[in-house]
């Protein structure tokens, strides 16, 4: 291979692309996010809602990211640039989108530099012997010092653009699946030690037993519109980083059989982070709805507790790092296709490139607790951080999905006969064609609905 005429690589087994493509999904979204906005909002309806709404909403952008990839053999942008049927430009306006990738990059880098640090800390042991008061002082010191805060999100950018720079199968495949292995691993065990809790009863009635009067008291529409955004930032779907892997798979598999896979991995982890952490919680008197710090303030506390905390909560953090970091691969890997689909890139040079751009982009986000702190862009309190997760999460992942749909679904785009087609090539469960008026029609007002409701949250409501 060299720069001016590189050979397109393909992903070496089915199980790698469902892993590497799950790996994508599943992320904080599913083990931070997901527990504190569930704890949020009342429990087992919520997540009841949230189940709903991933079947309707997030398994349709699914198969249609992964059918532009697999039609387009190559990235979104690309995609758009390529397939279109009509005149008008999608790659423009796709392009917005597509730069979700690297606003999501540059906040998520931090955090995944924070999972690790903890993970390390607990491992070498000094988090693990904190009480209550400590705990938080502890976490605040160390995302206020600029130099551990910084120095973790570079590690973070540096390891995952050798793995993304070692190759798509020896780099990015194989240490993706490593990584999944020991996520599943780490994740069983910790539930079956929840399980085992002396308050478990009472953290699993939470999570799992419907509780109407809790919802009414947070109201329906605030639980509902959670469960919608929830939805969206789980799957990453919107911004082309499910899109590039189908440009690495052929065609012997339908799209909507590979997608419930993918899914189902997705929720399953989320689902088992529940049991993991409200069983916990309860045990040991922990408040479920405490929001972002649940995990490294809370969690510790409980840790801590426990016999042979120190252990377990370096198990917990691995976990974490392992889930975000394939995260990071899978988006980083979406960013450099682009550079040598598009630009001519070597695999090296791209991922070279992209590492320095974005440890470059992150240094805001992750000094945004220290040097930076004064800058709070969505008011008083705000940090870097709340502004990029912003809009990722509420702008450019439901609108780069409407996009998406459109683009399936409209004549000047590439149209829904060639969707169809694209997704249903293969073995397997069909994306039903007399679903055309819900996919074309109820879909985008679907979507529509969820910036709407953000937007009234954040500026309005
Ligand atoms: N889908 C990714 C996550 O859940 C962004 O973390």
């Amino acid at each position: 291979m060299n720069d001016a005429t590189p050979v397109r690589e393909s992903l070496g087994s089915r199980l790698g692309f469902i892993l590497l493509t799950a790996g994508c999904a599943i992320g904080l979204g599913n083990i931070w996010r997901f527990p504190f906005i569930t704890g949020q909002n009342g429990g087992a309806i919520f997540v009841l809602i949230y189940l709903a709404f991933l079947l309707l909403l997030g398994f349709p952008v699914m198969v249609m990211e992964l059918a532009i990839g697999r039609a387009g053999q190559r990235n979104l942008y690309g995609a758009y640039r390529t397939l279109p049927v009509g005149s008008f430009r999608w790659h423009r306006p796709g392009a917005l989108f597509f730069s979700g990738n690297v606003i999501l990059m540059i906040f998520y880098t931090t955090v995944t530099g924070w999972m690790i640090a903890y993970a390390f800390k607990y491992l070498h042991g000094p988090v693990a012997t904190l009480n209550e008061q400590q705990v938080g002082t502890a976490f605040n010191n160390f995302i206020t010092s600029p130099g551990e805060s910084a120095g973790y999100m570079l590690g973070t950018v540096a390891v995952s653009s050798l793995i993304c720079g070692l190759g798509l199968r020896h780099g990015v495949e194989r240490i993706t699946k490593l990584l999944m292995a020991g996520l599943f691993l780490l994740l069983f065990a910790l539930c079956i030690r929840a399980l085992f809790l002396p308050g478990a009863a009472a953290g699993l009635n939470f999570y799992l037993r419907p509780n109407l009067e809790s919802i009414e008291k947070i109201g329906w529409f605030n639980v509902i519109a959670a469960a919608l955004g929830q939805a969206f930032f789980t799957l990453s779907i919107g911004i082309g980083s499910i899109a590039i892997f189908g440009s690495y798979i052929d065609r012997s598999h339908s799209l909507a059989k590979e997608s419930l896979v993918i899914i189902t991995l997705d929720t399953l982890v989320a689902l088992l982070a529940g049991i993991i952490i409200f069983p916990a919680c309860f045990s040991y008197g922990v408040d479920v709805g405490s929001g972002p710090g649940l995990v490294f303030v809370s969690l510790p506390n409980v840790f801590n507790h426990m016999a042979g905390g120190r252990w377990w909560g370096a198990a917990f953090f691995l976990f974490m790092s392992a889930a975000a970091l394939t995260t990071v691969i899978a988006v980083f890997e979406n960013l450099i296709a682009l550079m040598i689909d598009e630009w001519k890139f070597s695999r090296r040079k791209a991922a070279l490139v992209n590492g320095v751009v974005i440890a470059l982009l992150s240094l805001p986000c992750a000094l945004g607790y220290s040097w930076l702190s004064d800058i709070q862009p969505l008011g008083k309190g705000s940090t870097i951080l709340d502004f990029e997760d912003y809009i990722v999460s509420d702008n450019l992942l439901p609108l780069g999905g409407l996009f998406i749909v459109a683009f399936c679904s409209l004549k000047c785009g590439w149209g829904w006969k060639n969707f169809l087609a694209e997704a249903n090539s293969g073995h397997g469960l069909k994306y039903p064609a007399g679903a055309k008026f819900y996919t074309c029609v109820v879909l985008p007002l679907l979507i529509l609905l969820v910036f709407a409701i953000g937007f009234y949250r954040r500026w309005i409501g």
